[in-house]
């Protein structure tokens, strides 16, 4: 391989890239690369998705619609449900998901995208994996797959893992703010995609292999898992003890060093957060036979969430003499987090499912979701009107969305739970 020719097409732009999934990772890093000067196909199997961006419509949920804007406008992009475009690229990224299925890591997409990208691969080729998954997956499961189209890795292409960090909703940091972690197979596989990031971000940082890179990653989401568990549990043991969690969190912010801030919360959600950390655990078992004790454990507070809001929620209308069976309870905000309209895995949909199986009357207002599925039933959301929350025995804020007008739903409702702290201390409300 020489790979002092696919440096030179980075280089002076001329590389083209396929990007295989074209999600909301897969277009970022897309559009990045077109931005960048490099030609790109966009590939996915999901032709209505294809459709929609070969149309110049921004289809997917969480992309910034000047991003968008601006990668279209290059006239580089290009969008395909075609593998074939594969054969013509320099770069092969695959950014598809990578998902828990029955408690267990679910490789499927990687497995079936590898084949795929094994059929088309032209000698000399550059292969990244993106997609978040557990230390082993890029050369023990993807390259296997690429293999059987008849190349070989190290011989006749080059393979990288580098794990996309973007944050859905998060305008703080554009894709370029974001530094890239990239571990090669090889020296060469590492130093060609170290020349492809450096197009993209400000900082690429090299680590030796795949799997430190595999692994950097489900720390850093690892890492805010355990530290959401350890808030969401101190709420639990604060509210025993009548102290407020959050008065305690905001004093211990006030050290300098040391001390980073979370936040308690009706339990984790999204795609990565309450997921990737099973990858770990369940790797670790798997190849070491040691759980990731701390992990396991921190999942499990996590997972008591959506019950012990349920709870405090009985207990409030204990207080009124009612149960929750019967009573009417308006939900605001179904999402995952607060501006995204993302249901995955989502605690408030866990909080809701939960009252509905207790018989309570629930309704929600959601400005991005109009309808929510428990148990096989679809709950259509609510106009926030007046009557709506006068009508309620009690409002429950499990996702605060900006556009919720707070002081207003406490002016109109009787009793408010919120669960996130997001109105304060103030007469009618009981906070978590
Ligand atoms: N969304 C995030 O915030 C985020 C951030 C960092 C990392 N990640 C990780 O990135 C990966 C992708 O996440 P996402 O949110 O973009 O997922 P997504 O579900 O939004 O998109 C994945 C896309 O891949 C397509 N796809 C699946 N199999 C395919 C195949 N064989 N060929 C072509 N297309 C295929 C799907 O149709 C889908 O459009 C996951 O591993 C995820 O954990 C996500």
């Amino acid at each position: 391989m020489n790979v002092e020719e696919i440096k030179g097409r980075l280089a002076d732009r001329s590389a083209t890239v396929a990007v295989i999934g074209q999600g909301y990772v897969g277009l970022s890093v897309a559009l990045a690369a077109a931005k960048a000067g490099l030609r790109v196909i966009g590939i996915d199997t999901n032709r209505s998705l294809i459709e929609g961006l070969a149309d110049g419509r921004l289809v997917v949920a969480g992309v910034r619609e000047d991003a968008f804007a601006e990668g279209i406008a290059t006239g580089r992009m290009t969008f395909t449900t075609q593998p074939d475009g594969i054969g013509a690229a320099d770069i092969v990224l695959l950014c598809v998901p990578t998902p828990v299925r029955d408690h267990n890591p679910d490789l499927s997409a990687v497995e079936e995208a590898g084949l795929t990208v094994g059929e088309y691969l032209s000698p000399g080729a550059l292969v990244i994996l993106e997609s978040t998954t557990y230390p082993g997956t890029t050369e023990q499961v993807l390259c296997p797959q690429i293999e059987k189209g008849g190349l070989a890795a190290g011989v006749d292409f080059l393979l990288a893992y580098s794990a996309e960090r973007i944050d859905p909703g998060n305008t703080a940091f554009t894709f370029a703010d974001i530094p890239r972690v990239v571990g090669g197979i090889d020296p060469a596989s590492s130093a060609v995609a170290q020349a492809f990031y450096a197009l993209l971000v400000d900082v690429v940082h090299p680590v030796s292999s795949c799997r430190a890179a595999e692994m950097a990653k489900l720390l850093e989401n690892t890492y805010r898992m355990v530290n959401i568990a350890l808030v969401n549990e101190l709420a639990m043991v604060c509210s025993d003890q009548g102290i407020s969690p959050w008065e305690v969190i905001d004093a211990a912010a006030t050290k300098p060093f040391g001390f980073e801030r979370f936040l308690p919360g009706p339990g984790v959600g999204g795609h990565c957060i309450p997921i990737d950390p099973t990858y770990l655990t369940w790797q670790s078992r798997r190849d070491t036979g040691r759980p990731y004790r701390l992990v396991e454990l921190a999942n499990d507070i996590n997972a008591e969430m959506p019950g012990y809001v349920v709870s405090r929620v009985a207990e409030i209308l204990n207080e009124e003499s009612r149960a929750v069976k019967g009573s009417k309870i308006l939900a605001l905000g179904v999402t995952y987090k607060p501006d995204v309209g993302d249901l995955r895995e989502s605690a408030a949909v866990q909080v809701i499912r939960r009252l509905v199986r207790q018989d309570a009357q629930v309704t929600f207002h959601d400005p991005f979701i109009d309808e929510v599925e428990v148990d096989g039933v679809i709950l259509h959301g609510s106009e926030l009107t007046d009557e709506l929350i006068a009508d309620a025995d009690l409002v429950a804020v499990l996702t605060p969305h900006s556009a919720f007008d707070l002081d207003h739903v406490v002016e109109v409702a009787g009793t408010v739970f919120d669960a996130r702290n997001a109105i304060g201390a103030a007469p009618g409300v009981v906070v978590l």
